[in-house]
């Protein structure tokens, strides 16, 4: 039977609105019933798509609107006609002809998708218009988030993050050193006809052009690169590991950063903590393909006495829980599933988590505490209240472009085609 993949995006999108679920597990579940690669793509598209521009797609469709609408899969599939008509470059009598069948068993939706969706295509210029005088539409953000964006960063700044945060995503790999050079790693990706180019902003970062399943990577099962963006590639770096030091990484689920480190350095004793401990089978997967190894444990990070053996480290890197709001990009549901409220236990959890860290700090020892926000309460504001409370603790400033913060290193979305990310070091003194 021919799968309706307007339906199929329809359904994935009301798993998202309604019941709270994260789009990649949606996908998970409503993509399990789509064999042919091309339908799936189809629906990704369109289900990022929708939630990328979810906001404003909301504001057009009001206007289309006699009165709201109370059937969710059909309010989810006048999104997705609506994103083909504005964003996608499918023809327009497709887009409806395809859409209003997509109405399946509930025939009498069939006149109401025809008419938004004709109506749309006749108004599609006032509309387009009105979008410039409402900036939760034009911007395709939530209210709250763009006024706490614009509070931290200003007008004109929030505005190339909000631009940011609704672009796709590159896909970036992290060369594997321990396997292969990334001019090695280039050359096996030209052979295969994939475009890709080595990014100046990190030495181990590669850009493919066009996003691929990682099953088409040369040697990806092998180890010879994880997929990975390049402001998270800093970590291990700005770790400065040696060979024999002990190493925490604190909050390391599902290990990209875990096996960055051991990649840059092998030869070190690495215990990795994750309070989830689903995501820590991800972690076993992770580094088992990389062929790396550390010691795997499932524990709270604000409470090392229940799995801390007392010796100190070396090296500690806190990748602490965050909003995520720097890699919107990625995960553009979250514009639609964060709220506000979702936010303020998180710097007091970070903070926590910072206090704890530091407790299992050697002295003479590095920290760095890394989120994938751009809020400045998640990070240099944490930054600077620590440094207050903290006699024993200094700054080691770094010397990077674009630095922002007034403590450590912010990177907003898309600088440098990176995510959205937040660093900084503290020596133990
Ligand atoms: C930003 S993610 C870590 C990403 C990871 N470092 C990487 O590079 O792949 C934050 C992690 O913190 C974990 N976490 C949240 N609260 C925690 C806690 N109290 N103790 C330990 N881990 C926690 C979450 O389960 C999540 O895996």
């Amino acid at each position: 039977m021919k799968i309706n993949t307007r339906l199929v995006a329809a359904r994935t999108l009301v798993r998202v609105l309604e019941n709270g679920q994260s789009l990649t597990t949606a996908l998970e579940h409503t993509l399990a019933s789509v064999e042919n690669p091309q339908d799936k793509a189809f629906v990704q598209a369109v289900c990022f798509g929708v939630c990328r521009y979810y906001h404003r797609l909301q504001f057009m469709l009001i206007q289309l609107l006699d009165k709201p609408m109370k059937d969710s899969e059909i309010y989810a599939l006048a999104l997705v006609g609506l994103y083909q008509l504005a964003f996608m470059r499918v023809k327009e009598h497709a887009a409806v002809s395809e859409t209003v069948f997509a109405t399946h068993k509930k025939s009498w939706a069939k006149s109401l998708i025809n008419a938004i969706l004709r109506r749309y295509l006749r108004e599609k210029d006032a509309i387009e218009l009105s979008i410039n005088d409402n900036f939760v539409a034009l911007h395709s953000h939530p209210k709250w988030l763009i006024s706490r964006i614009e509070a931290d960063w200003g007008q004109d700044v929030a505005a190339q993050i909000f631009h940011a945060n609704n672009e796709a995503p590159p896909m970036m790999l992290r060369v594997n050193n321990l396997k292969n050079t990334r001019e090695d790693y280039l050359a096996q990706l030209a052979a295969l006809d994939i475009e890709a180019q080595a990014v100046d902003a990190h030495p181990c970062a590669i850009h493919l052009l066009k996003p691929i399943g990682v099953g088409a990577l040369p040697h990806f099962a092998q180890g010879a690169v994880s997929v990975q963006d390049t402001a998270a590639q800093f970590a291990a770096g700005l770790l400065s590991i040696e060979a024999g030091h002990r190493v925490l990484d604190l909050c390391a689920a599902p290990a990209g950063k875990t096996a960055h480190i051991l990649e840059s350095q092998p030869d070190v004793q690495c215990v990795a903590v994750d309070i989830d401990a689903l995501r820590m089978l991800r972690v076993e997967t992770n580094l088992a393909r990389l062929n790396l190894s550390a010691t795997l444990i499932v524990g709270d990070a604000t409470e090392p006495k229940t799995w801390w053996d007392g010796r100190l480290f070396d090296r500690i890197l806190v990748d602490a829980p965050c909003s995520a709001i720097g890699v919107i990009r990625r995960h553009p549901d979250i514009k639609l599933l964060r709220r506000e409220t979702d936010l303020s236990a998180l710097p007091a959890l970070q903070y926590a988590i910072l206090n704890a860290a530091w407790s299992m700090l050697e002295k003479g020892g590095l920290l760095v505490y890394a989120t994938c926000s751009i809020l400045k309460a998640e990070n240099e504001h944490q930054i600077a209240r620590f440094l207050s409370e903290n006699a024993d603790a200094k700054e080691i400033p770094f010397h990077l472009d674009d630095n922002l913060a007034k403590h450590g290193w912010q990177i907003l979305t898309g600088t440098q085609n990176c995510d959205g990310f937040y660093y900084a070091r503290l020596r133990k003194l």
